[in-house]
C-alpha cells in the first residue's frame, strides 16, 4: 500500500515536472553532485552490468566490459560506444574481456582479459588490436606514465615495463596487500583497494592511511585535474585529505562504474545503462 502511494506521488511529480518543450518524450531526471543539479543523459542502454568504462578523449568513444554470461557466470566482454550512437558494438579480440586502462595522452587503450593483455591506438578507427602480454589473466588495470595490471588470482600489482627491447611485468613490492583496485592521483599518492577497505599511501611514505566508508568499491578513477573518484555502494565518494575522511558527492543507486569526459563530466554505469551527467537542468 505505502508502495502504491509513493509510487503514485512519483507520477504526479514527474508529469508535473516534465517540461517537455519541443518532443512531449524527455524525461526530466537528474542527480545532485555536490548540491548541484545535474541532468542524466542516458548514452547507452540494454547492457549487463557494464563496468570498467574508460573515455576516449580523442574520439569521444566510451569503452567498457560488460556480462555476458549467465547471472551466476562470470564471462565478460568488451564493447564501446561511438559518439551519437547508443547501440554498442564489440571487440571480439579479447578473450574474456575484463579490464581497461586508457592513457589519453597517448591515445593508447589497453584491454586486459583471461589471457593476456592487448593495446590499440584510438587515432584511427581500425587500428589492429595488438597482444602485449600472454599467460597472464588480469583483474584490473589503471595507467599513469605505466601501465599497471592486478593479476587474478593472486591479486598482486604488477607495472608493464619496457627493459631494453623487453617488456616484462615487474611485481610492485611496494604493495603487498592482495588488491582489487589501484590508481595514483595528482599529487602522487596512490589508492588501494582490498577486501577491508579504502587506503591511501601518501607519495613517497609507505604508510596506509584508511578511509572510513564503503566496504566494498567498485572503481577508482582519476578525473581531469588529478582528483581521485571511488564509485562504491550507492555513490560517488572523493577522500578530504585534511583529515582523511571521505565524502559522498552523488547518491547513485547501484553504481558500477566512472569516467570523465573531456570537459571532466562525469561517466557511470549502473547495472543496465552508461549515463553522463551534465550540470544543466531540464
Ligand atoms: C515549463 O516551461 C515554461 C516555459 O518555458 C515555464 O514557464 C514553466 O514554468 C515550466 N514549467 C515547469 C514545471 O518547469
Ligand atoms: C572514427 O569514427 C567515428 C564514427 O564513425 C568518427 O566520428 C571519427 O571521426 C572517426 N575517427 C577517426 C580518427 O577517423
Ligand atoms: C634490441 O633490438 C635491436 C634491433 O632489433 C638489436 O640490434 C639490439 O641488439 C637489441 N638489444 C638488446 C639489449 O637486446
Ligand atoms: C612525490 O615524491 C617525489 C619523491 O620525493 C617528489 O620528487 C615528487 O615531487 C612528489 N610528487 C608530488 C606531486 O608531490
Ligand atoms: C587490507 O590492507 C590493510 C593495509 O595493509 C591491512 O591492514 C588489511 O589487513 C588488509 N585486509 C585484508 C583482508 O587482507
Ligand atoms: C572533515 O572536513 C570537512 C571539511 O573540511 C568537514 O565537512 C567534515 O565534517 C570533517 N570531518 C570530520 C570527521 O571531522
Amino acid at each position: 500500500m505505502k508502495n502504491i502511494i509513493i509510487l503514485c506521488f512519483v507520477c504526479l511529480v514527474t508529469i508535473s515536472d516534465t517540461n517537455s518543450s519541443s518532443d512531449g518524450k524527455e524525461k526530466c531526471e537528474g542527480i545532485y553532485v555536490r548540491d548541484k543539479f545535474h541532468k542524466k543523459v542516458v548514452i547507452g542502454m540494454g547492457l549487463n552490468r557494464p563496468y570498467q568504462l574508460a573515455y576516449d578523449h580523442h574520439n569521444h568513444k566510451i569503452f567498457f566490459s560488460y556480462n555476458i554470461g549467465k547471472d551466476d557466470e562470470d564471462s565478460f566482454q568488451i564493447g564501446f560506444l561511438e559518439k551519437g550512437h547508443i547501440k554498442h558494438k564489440v571487440l571480439k579480440e579479447v578473450e574474456n574481456g575484463f579490464a581497461i586502462a586508457i592513457n589519453n595522452n597517448d591515445n593508447v587503450v589497453y584491454f586486459g582479459g583471461s589471457d593476456g593483455i592487448y593495446k590499440q591506438h584510438l587515432k584511427s578507427n581500425d587500428s589492429v588490436i595488438e597482444k602485449i602480454l600472454s599467460h597472464q589473466n588480469i583483474w584490473d588495470m589503471f595507467f599513469k606514465h605505466h601501465l599497471y595490471f592486478i593479476a587474478y588470482p593472486s591479486q598482486k600489482l604488477y607495472k608493464y615495463e619496457h627493459r631494453q627491447n623487453k617488456t616484462i611485468p615487474e611485481h610492485q613490492k611496494i604493495i603487498h596487500e592482495k588488491i582489487f583496485q589501484f590508481a595514483i592521483d595528482g599529487d602522487e599518492d596512490k589508492f588501494f583497494t582490498n577486501e577491508t577497505g579504502l587506503y591511501r599511501i601518501k607519495n613517497s611514505t609507505d604508510h596506509r592511511i584508511f578511509y572510513e566508508g564503503p566496504k566494498v568499491y567498485r572503481a577508482i578513477e582519476i578525473d581531469n585535474k588529478g582528483v581521485p573518484h571511488f564509485s562504491g555502494q550507492n555513490g560517488i565518494f572523493v577522500v578530504n585529505k585534511k583529515n582523511d575522511t571521505l565524502e559522498k558527492i552523488a547518491h547513485v543507486k547501484n553504481i558500477f562504474g566512472l569516467a570523465f569526459d573531456n570537459d571532466n563530466n562525469i561517466v557511470y554505469s549502473d547495472p543496465h545503462e552508461i549515463v553522463k551527467l551534465l550540470p544543466e537542468d531540464c
